[in-house]
């Protein structure tokens, strides 16, 4: 996707933080390296969650990235968009539903940094899973923990 298209795909979703909830709440824009498979499994996972994934597939998602303004300290494998909001990594659906439900005043968008072992697209039969939190970042410095997780469920 070019930026150009990005920038058509911003505005179609109205990229307004406060906005009152709404239908496509579920509609879910997905970046990600066509070789990961990974990022598939989180793909699946937010769909199986009711969310209705387009899923892009980029060479490099480092301009998305850049243009949805996730932070470089919080890299994951992929970037996403919903309602205005940036999803790095292998956020979990519940985190995201309730991101979408509280529009929380001054968040711009949850990451999962790196890839914890039994986040959602990332489980691994037979190892444990790692406790792990989804950061919410601000546009810029603000880092908060917003939810933590072990594996698939919210602790
Ligand atoms: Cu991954
Ligand atoms: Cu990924």
């Amino acid at each position: 996707m070019n930026r150009r298209h990005l920038l058509a795909a911003l505005a179609a979703t109205g990229a307004a933080r406060g906005a009152p909830a709404q239908s496509d709440d579920r509609r879910l824009r997905v970046w990600r390296d066509p070789s990961c498979g990974c990022c598939t499994g989180w793909v699946d996972h937010m769909r199986a969650s009711g969310f209705d994934v387009e899923d892009n597939l980029v060479a490099s998602a480092a301009p998305v990235r850049r243009m949805l303004g996730i932070p470089s300290d919080l890299l994951s494998c992929h970037a996403g968009l919903v309602v205005g909001y940036a999803l790095e990594g292998h956020v979990p659906a519940q985190a995201v539903r309730r991101l979408l439900a509280e529009r929380p005043a001054g968040v711009r968008g949850l990451a999962v940094p790196a890839m914890p072992t039994g986040s959602p697209g990332m489980e691994v039969p037979g190892q444990p899973d790692d406790t792990y939190d989804v950061v919410a970042f601000d546009g810029g410095a603000g880092r908060q923990v917003f939810m933590r997780f072990r594996g698939g469920r919210a602790v």
